[in-house]
């Protein structure tokens, strides 16, 4: 059944354990979520990105999401706008039945410009009042997703926060953390620890000074009661990368968010796991050896099936990594 996010992060924070959050960007990315859902007993949270509307369109990712509800009835989804980049972004979702948006209010509009504290507190509370006059669970950010060791927000492809940013705004501040949940009363709270978006997240297996789970300790000990989320948690296993690299394709040394930090994570307050990266080098491994293998066959159904069973696998080990066996 389609549910608000918010009763999925209760039961997760009840029963200790963190929820992936995949992207979803057409119907085999879809499916296979919920094939590995359906295989681990695992509760669902899809979610489409600014680039997923523009790609797909709202109404083909609200009837993909409405058909796999229909088609696993036992099987609880919430439905989630990522990133929502203004209020009209997120009105938008509602209508078309988002069970919870993001209120991305760490950035202007543009995405481009960091907010300040009091525009991304407005923004929040205002978008929070409507949605849950209707049911709707809400999603802020506070502290701006990137990297500690480069400084820098914005990926290849130009999203995100332009130019060098600080320490201090790569790092959600506990205390703003505690004034900015008792403003504007969201479901959960999105905070920067120094991952970012994408496949290059750090030039070196992280530790502490770039991966900054210390700080969700820290959040966590000041607000033990709201839902933590992490952005930017694709794993980034050289697996994929070392296929695709042997099938053709071109990746530079890279190192993701490993598993056990993740895992670490959820045991302080981390409820929610946002994962898209690991979901395109699953599929583009798989789509780039089908192809090498089997030179003569042109059904995209071939590839599409190949993309679609790695990408299961991958979300059915997140699944079980992060304790949503038997949950959902
Ligand atoms: O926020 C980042 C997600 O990976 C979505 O990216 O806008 O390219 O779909 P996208
Ligand atoms: P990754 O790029 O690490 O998969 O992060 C995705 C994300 O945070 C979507 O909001
Ligand atoms: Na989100
Ligand atoms: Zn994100």
């Amino acid at each position: 059944a389609l549910v608000a996010m918010r009763q999925l992060l209760d039961h997760a924070a009840e029963n200790n354990y963190g929820i992936p959050a995949f992207n979803v960007n057409n119907l085999e990315q879809v499916q296979a979520i919920m094939s590995a859902a359906e295989e681990t007993g695992a509760p669902v949270i899809l979610q489409a990105s600014a680039g997923a509307r523009s790609y797909a369109g709202e109404l083909f990712l609200e009837h993909l999401i409405k058909a796999a509800v229909e088609s696993y009835p036992d099987i609880p989804v919430a439905m989630h706008l990522d990133h929502g980049r203004s209020p009209s972004a997120c009105f938008s979702a509602m209508r078309y039945g988002f069970t919870s948006v993001m209120m991305d209010g760490s950035l202007m509009p543009d995405g481009k410009t960091v907010a300040s504290y009091e525009y991304n507190v407005r923004t929040t509370r205002r978008i929070v009042e409507t949605a849950h006059s209707i049911g709707v669970s809400v999603e802020g950010e506070l502290g701006c997703i990137g990297s500690l060791e480069t400084l820098q927000s914005a990926k290849e492809d130009g999203q995100g926060a332009e130019g060098s940013l600080t320490r201090e705004q790569l790092l959600t501040d506990p205390e703003q953390a505690a004034d900015f949940v008792r403003e504007t009363q969201l479901d959960a709270l999105a905070i920067a620890i120094g991952t970012s978006h994408g496949a290059y997240k750090f030039t070196r297996e992280p530790t502490g000074e770039i991966l900054a789970i210390d700080r969700v300790k820290e959040i966590h000990a000041r607000l033990p009661n709201t839902h933590l989320v992490m952005h930017g948690s694709s794993s980034v296993p050289q697996e994929f990368l070392a296929e695709i690299r042997r099938y053709g394709g071109v990746m530079r040394e890279t190192y993701g968010v490993p598993v056990k930090e993740i895992q670490t994570a959820i045991q302080h307050g981390v409820r929610k796991v946002n994962v898209d990266t690991d979901i395109r080098l699953a599929m583009t491994a798989a789509v780039r050896r089908f192809l090498v293998e089997h030179p003569g066959d042109f059904d995209p159904r071939s590839y599409l099936k190949a993309a679609r069973k790695a990408e299961q696998e991958m979300c059915k080990s997140r699944y079980i990594a992060f304790g949503c066996e038997g949950q959902g």
